[in-house]
């Protein structure tokens, strides 16, 4: 279907991609994985054509469609949602647009224009496009009362959905998609997963999500020194058997037998509980094959991330008093009173994603046009890892620069100082000289951390933290939050960062909080809480 042949791709002296050979087929779906800048968007854009490799090419079948799902959810928020879809066939959007435009001022000279670009438009069966756009939006709960609004004002885990009905819109054969679960609400994720699990086409996906990779890999596709390896079955499968790997290298002793048979033990049992899981889907392959000795080790870091105070915050950390928020004219939460005190790391939680980041947003000082008051206790410090970082990294500074940007003292300021910091963000030699413009989305926030650590703050705040980070920095960044004296305030669709940090729970809801001291897992399984959740949604 389509494949990839001596594809090399180099950034200065750094090797991404060396002379790769490989092929994706109909009916599997890759999950790519690799840490965080082993080059996996980079692959994408290249399979998709929106980059040039240094050498190489990829062959994409005759007649054969490829389409891509958007990672960016704000880039047509000044388009109606039916349009957003429509654009999944850019082609047929360029040619309406066009001919919408002329008619704006239309006259004798532009009339045959018109004409020429309607025949176009009618050969590619335009005239139906709006109707089976909407049709696709319905079929994925997208209501009709939606499909003219801006996206601007549309809720984040719908945009997620529409996104998707363009990346579908005419039905493509190639499926692609970069970290689509970012962003995503827990039952958003579980309903994207059941949908991929039944799309017959070929999908090749990269995610940093071990459950959704679970839930929909036939196929997991492994970046690492320079080469892409595919291995048939799911994430955990792949993980289980690359530590066993890793284990048989080291029993030097061991006969080559035993290890044979060993790992025949290893796949019956894991073919076996596969078989018996719920998310074995009618595609999923068992898995019957597979060579150990093709199997590497693999080469990712962690990073170390430590974050220290400069001094103790006192009892009182923060204080709510009374706060709403709205958007055009919808409460997103009202009567939100809080005290937060010395100890607490608290989830801050609600349906709408909209909420939690609207509250960090309004906190920080972000917001100004809210009602109700927050003060922050006089011994506090803080330090906000916010949703979106973009803004961030728009000039082309250097790593050290950029970093230094936001030291206080001399010592700070220092490039070794700066160096040494970076080094612990894996970013080492060269690779701190880089501009930062062109860090991949999990160095952005390796960059944010760095800059969160030399802050030395005594309260975090951070929507979404695991949003891009490979699973070796989701690793250690939860050990250092569990380890943390200091307070935190976060948001997650992490269950396991959830779970093991927080000590409190507080939702914000359109008609008041629910504010609990109990673990995450306690309070969504509290019977009580759920039917109290259900009142103060529905009010
Ligand atoms: N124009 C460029 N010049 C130099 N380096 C670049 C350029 N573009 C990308 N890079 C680097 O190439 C590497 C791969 O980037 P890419 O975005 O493909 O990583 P990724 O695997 O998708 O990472 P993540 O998991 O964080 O999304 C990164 O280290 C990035 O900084
Ligand atoms: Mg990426």
């Amino acid at each position: 279907m389509l494949s990839v042949s001596n594809l090399s791709v180099q950034f200065g002296k750094r090797v991404l991609f060396d002379d790769v050979n490989t092929s994706f087929n109909t009916g599997n779906c890759y999950g790519i994985i690799g840490a965080n800048g082993s080059g996996k968007s980079t692959f994408l854009k290249i399979l998709s054509g929106k980059m040039d490799p240094t050498s190489g090419f990829v062959t994409l079948e005759n007649g054969k469609r490829m389409s891509v799902l958007e990672q960016n959810h704000n880039i047509y928020d000044d388009k109606k949602v039916i349009d957003t879809v429509i654009i999944g066939n850019k082609k047929l959007y360029d040619i309406k647009s066009e001919i919408d435009e002329l008619y704006l001022d239309y006259n004798d000279a532009n009339a045959e224009k018109i004409g020429s670009l309607q025949q176009q438009f009618e050969e590619m069966d335009g005239w139906n496009a709006e109707s089976s756009a909407a049709a696709l939006l319905s079929n994925l709960g997208i209501k009709e009362d939606l499909h003219h609004t801006l996206m601007r004002d549309i809720d984040g885990k719908l945009k997620v959905r529409i996104l998707l009905a363009q990346s579908l819109f005419g039905d493509p054969d190639v499926l692609i998609m970069d970290e689509p679960t970012n962003d995503l609400d827990y039952e958003t994720i579980v309903w994207l997963e059941n949908f991929l699990a039944n799309f017959d086409n070929c999908i090749i996906v990269v995610s940093h999500d071990r459950h959704f990779l679970d839930a929909v890999c036939t196929h997991i596709s492994d970046i690492d020194y320079n080469k892409i390896s595919h291995y048939s079955g799911n994430y955990t499968f792949w993980y289980e058997s690359s530590q066993l790997a890793l284990r048989q290298r080291t029993q030097q002793n061991k006969k080559a037998e035993e290890k044979k048979k060993e790992l025949q033990e290893f796949i019956a049992r894991f073919s076996a509980n596969v078989a018996k899981s719920k998310q074995a889907t009618s595609r999923k392959k068992m898995i019957d094959k597979l060579n150990i000795e093709e199997i590497k080790p693999s080469s990712r870091r962690y990073p170390a991330i430590i974050f220290e105070r400069d001094r103790e915050a006192g009892d009182q950390i923060l204080n709510i008093d009374n706060l709403k928020y709205d958007i055009e004219n919808e409460c997103l939460f009202d009567k939100i009173n809080l005290n937060v005190v010395k100890g607490d790391k608290i989830v801050v939680f609600s349906k709408d994603s909209r909420a939690t980041t609207a509250f960090y947003q309004i906190i920080n000082s972000n917001i100004s046009e809210f009602q109700g008051k927050f003060s922050w206790g006089i011994t506090t410090s803080q330090s906000y890892l916010p949703l979106e970082n973009h803004h961030f990294f728009s000039d082309n500074s250097s790593l050290v620069e950029w970093l230094r940007n936001y030291a206080t003292t001399e010592e700070e300021r220092e490039e070794v100082y700066l160096r040494g910091f970076l080094g612990k963000m894996v970013f080492s030699g060269e690779e701190a000289l880089k501009s930062c413009n062109v860090l991949s989305g999990g160095e952005k926030v390796r960059c944010m951390l760095s800059k969160m650590m030399m802050t030395r703050a005594n309260v975090l705040m951070l929507d979404e933290p695991t949003n891009h980070l490979d699973l070796e920095s989701i690793t250690a960044f939860n050990n250092s939050l569990k380890k943390f004296k200091g307070s935190v305030l976060f948001t997650t669709h992490d269950h396991e960062f959830a779970q093991s940090i927080a000590n409190r729970i507080v939702e914000l809801t359109p008609s008041g909080i629910i504010d609990r001291y109990m673990s995450f897992d306690e309070y969504m399984e509290d019977e009580k809480i759920k039917d109290l959740r259900m009142k103060m949604y529905n009010n």
